[in-house]
C-alpha cells in the first residue's frame, strides 16, 4: 500500500497551492525549535524524574542543555521578527495575514459546528482557508509565544531582573514559564497533531505542510467557497 506518493502530487494537476513557501519554512523552524525548547526545558522542571536524566544525557549533559535551550531561544525570536516582516512588507505574506484575521463568521461557524455536533443543525459550515480552529492556533501560538519570551527573558537576564523586580515575582515567573511551556507541548501534541494529521481523512499524514498543495476535491467536500475562489 502506498502511504506517500509526493511524485503523484507533483504530477497531478488537481493539486494547488494552500500553504506558500515562506510560510512553509517558518512553521517547518517553528516545529523544530519549540521541540528543542521543550525537550530542554522539561529536563529542569522534571529534575528529579529518570526520563530527565535520559534527556540529560541526549542533549550531551547539563550544561550542553542550557546552550541548546538559549540557542533555540535565540532562533525563535529571530523567527518571531521574520514573521512580523513577513507579514509587514512581502506581498505573500499580507495576504496570509489577511486570511489570518478574525471575522465574525469564525464565531458563528464555531457556533454552527457546535450546533451540528448536537445534532441541532443540519448543515456543517463552508469554512474559509483558515478555519475558526486554525485562526484560533495561530492567534493562540503568538499570544503564548510573547508570554513564553518574555518570561524567558527575565529568567536569562536573572541579575539585571532581580535588581527591577522581588524575588516572589521571578519564582511565579519561572512557574508560568515552565508550565505554559509543558501546556503548549500538550496542545501541540494532542490537539494539533490530532486535528491536522491523525483526524478522518487526514490519517497518517496531512502533507500540506511540506508540498503546500492539496487535492482540489478534498478542498471542494470541505471548504467548498474557498474552493470555488481558486
Ligand atoms: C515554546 C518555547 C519554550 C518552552 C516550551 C520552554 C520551556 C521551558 C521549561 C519547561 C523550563 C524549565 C522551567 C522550570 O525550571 O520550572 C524553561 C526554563 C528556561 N527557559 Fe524556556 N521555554 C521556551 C522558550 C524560551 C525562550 C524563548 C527563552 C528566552 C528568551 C527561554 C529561556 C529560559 C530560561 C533562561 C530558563 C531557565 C532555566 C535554563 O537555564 O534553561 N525559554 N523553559
Amino acid at each position: 500500500m502506498k502511504v506517500f506518493d509526493f511524485e503523484e502530487d507533483r504530477e497531478k494537476d488537481t493539486y494547488i497551492e494552500i500553504m506558500p513557501l515562506f510560510f512553509r519554512l517558518q512553521h517547518l523552524i517553528l516545529m523544530i525549535t519549540v521541540i528543542v525548547l521543550a525537550l530542554s526545558g522539561f529536563t529542569i522542571l522534571f529534575h528529579r524524574t529518570g526520563a530527565s536524566e535520559i534527556l540529560v544525557a541526549m542533549e550531551g549533559g547539563f550544561e550542553m542543555r542550557g546552550l541548546l535551550h538559549r540557542s533555540s531561544a535565540i532562533v525563535l525570536v529571530a523567527l518571531i521578527f521574520y514573521h512580523l516582516f513577513y507579514v509587514l512588507f512581502t506581498r505573500e505574506g499580507r495576504e496570509e495575514f489577511e486570511k489570518l484575521k478574525l471575522k465574525k463568521k469564525d464565531f458563528t461557524d464555531f457556533y454552527d459546528v457546535i450546533r451540528f455536533a448536537l445534532r441541532l443543525g443540519d448543515d456543517y459550515p463552508d469554512l474559509d482557508r483558515y478555519s475558526y480552529k486554525e485562526k484560533f492556533q495561530y492567534w493562540g501560538v503568538n499570544a503564548g509565544l510573547m508570554v513564553m519570551v518574555l518570561s524567558g527573558l527575565i529568567l536569562w537576564f536573572e541579575s539585571v531582573s532581580m535588581q527591577v523586580f522581588p524575588k516572589w515575582f521571578l519564582d511565579i515567573i519561572l512557574i508560568i514559564h515552565g508550565y505554559e511551556g509543558m501546556i503548549v507541548f500538550i496542545i501541540l501534541l494532542l490537539w494539533h497533531l490530532y486535528n491536522v494529521h491523525f483526524s478522518p481523512g487526514n490519517f497518517p499524514m496531512n502533507r500540506v505542510w511540506i508540498t503546500g498543495k492539496i487535492d482540489r476535491e478534498i478542498l471542494l467536500k470541505d471548504r467548498p467557497g474557498f474552493a470555488d475562489k481558486k
